[in-house]
């Protein structure tokens, strides 16, 4: 599934719709149709999690086929959303059981047409886009240390309207217990440094430092269960 960059100039209109605190919102799992929100929940937090949307201006979808589109369209099965009773969705978490296989399959079936769309120096280099446009053309493989014990990898954003009420949490929680029941050992996940709330929170959910390479970016890992 790809979903057309002309697709997120409606995102703007709908920047307004975020839900209150008595909205009902509950999980589902991720169903077609639900892309368009959940593009704008991408691009609205996507900025070491504040609102991205004065940063990619060039191409507003880009984040989202780099780090959204790939899960929906190879693991929809680990896709959980946040939403209220009628209303889209504000929020999602994104999983991959086995990150060298989806890596693998990434490279086979979500790369080669985004390369085609975004050749390399589609953008200019000085960008924030350019950063993404380089990503796909040369996508960093996961240490095979890191995905010994941490096979499973995730992503998880909220709307700011949804965030501190227990949702990370239950979506994190869902996910875990989904990975568990099917065999992984244990997960990761990539943040900026200069996210200082999610690391909090993810250190609140169990998740503890890799040891770092100095870039802007941390790995933190959580066992789910020991090896069979
Ligand atoms: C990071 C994010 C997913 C957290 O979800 P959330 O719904 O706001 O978090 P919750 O309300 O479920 O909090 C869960 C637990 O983490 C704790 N927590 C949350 N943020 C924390 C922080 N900065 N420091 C310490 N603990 C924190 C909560 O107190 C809570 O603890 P408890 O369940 O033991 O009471 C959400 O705020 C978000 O989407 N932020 C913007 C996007 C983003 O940064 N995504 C991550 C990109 S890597």
């Amino acid at each position: 599934m790809v979903v057309d960059s002309n697709s997120v100039a409606s995102m703007d209109d709908e920047r307004s719709a975020s839900p209150g605190p008595d909205d009902h919102l509950d999980l589902r799992p991720y169903r077609a149709g639900d892309e368009e929100a959940l593009m704008r929940v991408c691009l609205e937090t996507g900025a070491a999690g504040e609102d991205a949307t004065d940063v990619f201006t060039l191409e507003p979808s880009l984040l989202s086929e780099v780090y959204l589109l790939p899960y929906l369209a190879l693991e929809s099965g680990l896709a959980t959303v946040v939403a209220g009773r009628d209303g889209p969705p504000v929020g999602y978490v994104l999983g991959a059981l086995d990150t060298a296989a989806f890596e693998a399959a990434a490279e086979e079936r979500w790369w080669p047409s985004l390369r085609e769309r975004f050749p390399r120096g589609a953008v200019a280099d000085d960008s924030p886009e350019a950063v993404l446009v380089r990503r796909i053309h040369e996508p960093p493989s996961t240490p095979p240390e890191v995905l010994r014990d941490h096979p499973s990898h995730l992503h998880v954003d909220l709307l700011p309207a949804a965030q501190g009420r227990g949702l990370g949490r239950r979506l994190l929680e869902r996910l875990f217990d989904q990975l568990a029941a099917a065999g992984s050992t244990g997960v990761h996940l990539g943040v900026s440094a200069a996210n200082v709330r999610a690391i909090g929170f993810y250190r609140a959910m169990g998740f503890v430092e890799w040891p770092s390479d100095g870039s802007g970016s941390l790995t933190l890992v959580r066992r789910l269960q020991e090896r069979a």
